[in-house]
């Protein structure tokens, strides 16, 4: 029986919980979301979790719809690995600014310069620009694909130069890179941090590397989303400065708290400034909206899709066996 669409403005929160709740269970859909979610939306995914583990819920499961609560690059994932699947965003502009970074028609050029490099893709681009990749790589496993190249090959990395940089200093290999970046992690201020670390000298510095290496070079760890709430988890200190997009934090202090956790400052000290803009447009109420009209829709056109297929594919096979560092239901396990 179809709903009929209710403004979802007109109802109450709780409400709005409970409706979210029982259109997925009728629709037989899964919600799955990125740690950048607000935190109302982690609660209620099905899934929290980064881009890997994203990428493998997305490719493993058996609901008819995936209610991708993320970026549109992550939901476009989502929908090459699972093409008879129905894939929704609940707000189509939100997308990356990697992604608008790396033009498909720019990136092709910029390829076809470099005929004998292998093409490591991070995930944080199009379906257009993944199509011409050789092997896709998140922020969780770049590290470990690389590794498994052979040491004469030649490599190109697009589209963050930041992660690229990391990367090349981390494995000494040498590479060329496309000259992209994320606008949220390039906001931390080294200034304020340092100034942070002055006033908290015993709380480890974890950072994400899409932070530039002004940031990193003051980082006691370097990780994927998964890797910093692991890593939080795992170590004894009580206190973290975090230098990632704010909401990560959610998942910390939830499964940590007794633990303190400060956001890594913006250039003003104050760590508001890095919130992910595209993130922030998925809201309780257009996920409401989103579950029940089953739009909007994600399309990749087939051809595309099956050009994108083969890197991600070499990437879900170069992959190191999954860890269990996400958080499932909000809890993490
Ligand atoms: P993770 O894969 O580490 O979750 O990163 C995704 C992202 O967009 C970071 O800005
Ligand atoms: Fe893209 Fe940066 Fe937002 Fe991640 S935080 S989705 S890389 S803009």
């Amino acid at each position: 029986m179809s709903i009929p669409l209710v403004p979802s403005e007109t109802l109450p929160k709780i409400e709005l919980l409970s409706e979210i709740a029982r259109l997925k269970k009728e629709k037989n859909a899964v919600i799955l979301a990125h740690y950048y979610q607000d935190s109302e939306i982690q609660d209620l995914a099905d899934f929290v979790g980064d881009s890997l583990d994203l990428s493998r819920k997305a490719a493993a499961t058996d609901a008819d719809v995936i209610v991708f609560c993320g970026v549109r690059f992550m939901a476009e994932v989502a929908k090459i690995l699972s093409p008879d699947k129905k894939v929704v965003l609940p707000d189509m502009d939100a997308g990356c600014s990697l992604e608008e970074s790396c033009p498909p028609d720019e990136f092709g050029k910029f390829r076809a310069k470099y005929p004998d490099h292998i093409c490591l893709t991070y995930i944080n681009c199009s379906a257009a620009v993944k199509a011409q990749s050789d092997i896709i790589v998140t922020s969780s496993n770049a590290e470990y694909i690389l590794n498994q190249l052979p040491q004469n090959q030649k490599i190109m990395m697009a589209p963050d130069r930041h992660l690229g940089a990391y990367l090349s200093k981390k494995t000494g290999r040498e590479m060329v890179f496309w000259p992209g970046s994320c606008i949220v992690h390039e906001r931390f201020s080294e200034k304020e941090l340092i100034k942070l670390k002055t006033e908290h000298p015993e709380a480890p510095v974890t950072a994400h590397p899409e932070c530039p290496e002004h940031i990193l070079r003051h980082a006691d760890h370097v990780g994927s989303t998964s890797s910093i709430l692991k890593f939080v988890l795992e170590n004894p200190a009580e206190k973290f400065l975090v230098a990632t997009e704010p909401g990560i934090l959610h998942q910390m202090q939830k499964n940590a708290p007794d633990k303190t956790f400060i956001g890594a400052p913006g250039a003003d000290g104050n760590c508001n400034c890095n919130q992910c803009p595209y993130m922030a447009l998925n809201t309780l109420e257009k996920l409401y909206n989103c579950l029940n009209t089953l739009g909007p829709e994600i399309e990749v056109d087939e051809i595309t899709r099956i050009k994108a297929l083969a890197p991600l594919n070499k990437m879900l096979e170069m992959s190191p066996a999954q860890v269990p560092t996400a958080a499932k239901s909000g809890r993490a396990f």
